[in-house]
Order: structure tokens, then sequence, then C-alpha cells
């Protein structure tokens, strides 16, 4: 007989418009069909003491494919972010390779098309020598641009070029995504550290700086301001950064920003313990510039969560500093850091889904994802906010096999991941082999 639903979840917590209700959600073909105080169903699961989040949505992300399978790939990535309550994931294009051609693209997207066991969109990287093969690229999420040189070689550092970036954006009504970081001052920062010898983690917020920061996030908004097109700044760090974009959002509806965990729980004092295991781009900054992006989540300047899971493996990492690469993984570790700041009275549970689960989806208009409401896709996500656990990398999911918050004990941890209506992960393993599905832009 053909059963109403596939699967309910009984007695679950969750937020509806807003507030939180304790009801059965029915799914059937992999949405969310009814809500409902009782739903009868063969197949159930009890939800008391839990609660139902939207699948979480990561609009940054290196699974880095093709090209450097050895840090990750998408079999790896989509473990790890299912484990983390991560149903969607937005994909950088600074790959070996850099996706930016439509060819690339084609090619990058055939082989995470097949792999992928989350559901996934490709960002495209802009390059000044490839600008017209942005018109001829096919579904991508956002334009990406770096302002300034991180891990690959993607940049676009000539404002000239990065007013062609914008128009382009503008044109094909994407979102210009910015790595703001100025070229020029980083450049000149890292001739005089290297001159003298200054071989370590401490000057790297020397040589990533605030100023190296704030111009490029300038230059960013005046150029957005000309051209018109949606702005989005990835990885704020520090305190002038997210004042000046709450002064600017006042009156520019275009312009987004986003936050990672590790600029939320990590400050320079951790990164000198960790050393290049705490080398990231843009940099991690001291205790009163993390100060200000806990009060910018709050404020709502910042609107989004991002992990920018950036995975290097332990031996590139384990090296000196100026030749260790910049990235961290944390696509598996960011919502249980989030749920413990949630018990640390850091935040709310409802901010924790706005700035992963409904902002993305509005931002990136993504059909049927980051609520739950009838007709929405059954991307869910069940967290036990009283379970303590430890991070041990031993149990991590990402192919890097390491973590920045190794041995962080934590209270809030993922009971469960679903995607489109199927139980994929279980608390403790990935169990299904679920294809995950490109979204359309
Ligand atoms: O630290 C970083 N690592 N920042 C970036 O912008 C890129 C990333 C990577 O891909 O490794
Ligand atoms: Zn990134």
């Amino acid at each position: 007989m053909d059963s109403e639903f596939d699967l309910v979840l009984d007695s679950a917590e969750f937020f509806f418009n807003g507030k939180v209700y304790k009801k059965c959600i029915g799914l059937k073909d992999g949405k969310i069909t009814k809500i409902k105080g009782l739903l009868k169903a063969e197949k159930r699961i009890r939800c008391s003491r839990k609660f139902v989040l939207p699948g979480l949505i990561d609009v940054h992300v290196h699974f880095r494919v093709p090209g450097q399978e050895k840090k990750e790939d998408w079999q790896h990535g989509s473990k790890a972010a299912l484990s983390g309550g991560i149903t969607t994931v937005l994909d950088m294009p600074n790959n070996k390779p850099s996706i930016c051609t439509a060819v690339e693209l084609e090619k990058k997207r055939a082989i995470v098309e097949k792999k992928a066991r989350v559901n996934f969109g490709l960002h495209f990287g802009v390059s000044p020598k490839h600008l017209n093969e942005i018109e001829k690229a096919k579904n991508f999420a956002a334009l990406k641009v770096f302002m300034g040189s991180s891990t690959g070689s993607l940049l676009v550092d000539k404002s000239i070029e990065q007013k062609k970036a914008f128009s382009l954006a503008a044109q094909l009504k994407k979102i210009a995504m910015v790595h703001a970081e100025d070229e020029g001052i980083i450049r000149k920062n890292l001739i005089k550290a290297k001159e003298n010898n200054k071989n370590d983690i401490r000057f790297h917020s020397l040589i990533r700086s605030v100023e190296a920061e704030i111009k490029a996030v300038k230059q960013a908004i005046a150029l957005q301001k000309e051209c018109g097109n949606r702005l989005h700044v990835c990885h704020v760090s520090s305190a002038k950064t997210v004042d000046l974009l709450r002064k600017e959002k006042l009156e520019n509806k275009n312009i987004s920003c986003a936050v990672t965990p590790h600029h939320l729980f990590l400050s320079e004092h951790d990164a000198v313990k960790l050393g290049n295991f705490a080398k990231v781009n843009p940099s991690i900054k001291s205790k009163a510039d993390r100060r200000a992006l806990w009060n910018a989540l709050l404020n709502g300047t910042i609107d989004l969560i991002a992990s920018d899971h950036a995975p290097h493996s332990f031996d590139e990492k384990n090296t000196d500093f100026f030749n260790a690469p910049s990235g961290v993984p944390g696509i598996e570790t960011m919502l249980p850091l989030l749920l413990n700041a949630v018990n640390s009275k850091l935040l709310s549970l409802k901010k924790v889904v706005e700035c992963c689960c409904i902002n993305p989806a509005k931002l990136f208009k993504l059909k049927g994802k980051g609520k739950i409401f009838v007709g929405m896709d059954a991307d869910l996500v069940l967290v036990d906010l009283k379970k303590e656990h430890k991070i041990e990398k031993d149990r991590l999911f990402t192919k890097c096999g390491w973590s920045p918050f190794e041995g962080w004990k934590l209270k809030g941890s993922v009971d469960s991941t679903f995607l489109s209506g199927e139980l994929v992960f279980d608390g403790e393993q990935v169990v299904s082999n679920k294809k995950g599905l490109e979204l359309q832009f």
C-alpha cells in the first residue's frame, strides 16, 4: 500500500515562522508534506528532547576537486558536511585548474555530479584574462572575486578589472562574492616580514592586516555603488570592517557579509598555540576583533555564517610559517561549535537558523531550502542540545584529518541528518549513499 508518508518525525520541536512548535513532520518523496499534532505512519522517529533544524546551507566550501584531491574530495567532504548537519554546500572555484572558463566549469560539474552526497552549487571564479567566459558559463551560484591572492591563482587586484567583474555581476544578476584583502598591502607587508625573517604565525595578522581588509572592503563598496550589483563580503575578520559594513548597510540593501567559525571562536592567542594550523586568510585577529564579530552577528550586520572549509594536509601545514598554505577545515565542527555557543548563551538557536539556513537560502534564492514548511525539501537535521562530546581528529570525516578545534569539549551535537527525506547520518556514521542534487540558479 502506498502510505501517506515515507517517514514521520514525531514530536519534533522546530521553528515555524520564528516560533517554537512541537508537532509531527510528515515527509514524502523528499518533501515536507504535512505538519500536524499527530500523524500516522509506519516509519517514525521519536524526536522528544531533540530539536529539528532545516539542513544547514554552507555557502563557502573548498572541496578541492579538481586537482587537489589529496587535501579533500567530494566523498569525504560530503560526509563531513552531513555529519555536521549541512545538507547544501556551495563550492569555491580556486581549484587546479581554476574554474574560470565555461569548459572547466562543465568538467568540474561532471565530476561533482557523480560524487556529491550533499546538495550542491558551484561558484565561478573571475579571472581578468577570462572575463568573456562569465557570460558563457551556465548555472553557477555566484562570481568569486579574489581582490587579494590566497590559495590558488585567481586574482583580480586592478580596480579596472574589479569594476568589469562587478558590472558583469550586475548585468547577469549574480552576486559578486569578494575575498576582501588588498593585494598591494599584503605584498608590501610580506616582503618586509621576509626581509626581517619574521617567519612565525605571530606576524600573519600584521601581513594580512586589518588595513588590508578595510582597504579592500572600501574599494568593493565603492565599486558596488557604481555598478549596482549585489555584493557579498566573505569571512569578515575585524572590528573596523564590521563597523564600516554596519554603517553602509543602513542604507544599502545590496550588501551582505559572512563570518566563519574560526574567526568567531579563535583569536591570535589560540593562533600562537596552533601555529600554521591557524594560518588562514583573512588572518585570525585580536580578541577585541572577535568580540566585535560577535556583536555584529547579534545586531544583524553579519548575515551569514559560512565555514570556509579549506583543508590542507597535515604535512603541508607542518612546515615553516612562510611556506605553509593558508586555510583550515571547519565544515563538520561549525554546527557543534554554534550549539555549544547557544548553551553558553552567546547566541540563540533562532539566530543559528537565521544565519545558517534562512539567510543563505534567501541570498542565493534557493528554492525549497532553509525553512521547515509544507512543500519545502525534507533536508533536516536533528540536534541534541544536551549531549556532550569532544572534537577528536580520529572521528572527523574530512580527508585532511585535523581540526584547529581538536580537543574542544562541546555541549550540543548533531543527532542525525536527513537528505531529501532519507536518514543519511545517524550520529556516528553516514548510513546512506543518497546522491546530492545540483541547485538551479
Ligand atoms: O585561508 C584561506 N584558504 N583563504 C582563502 O581565501 C582560500 C582558502 C583555501 O582555498 O585554501
Ligand atoms: Zn574560502
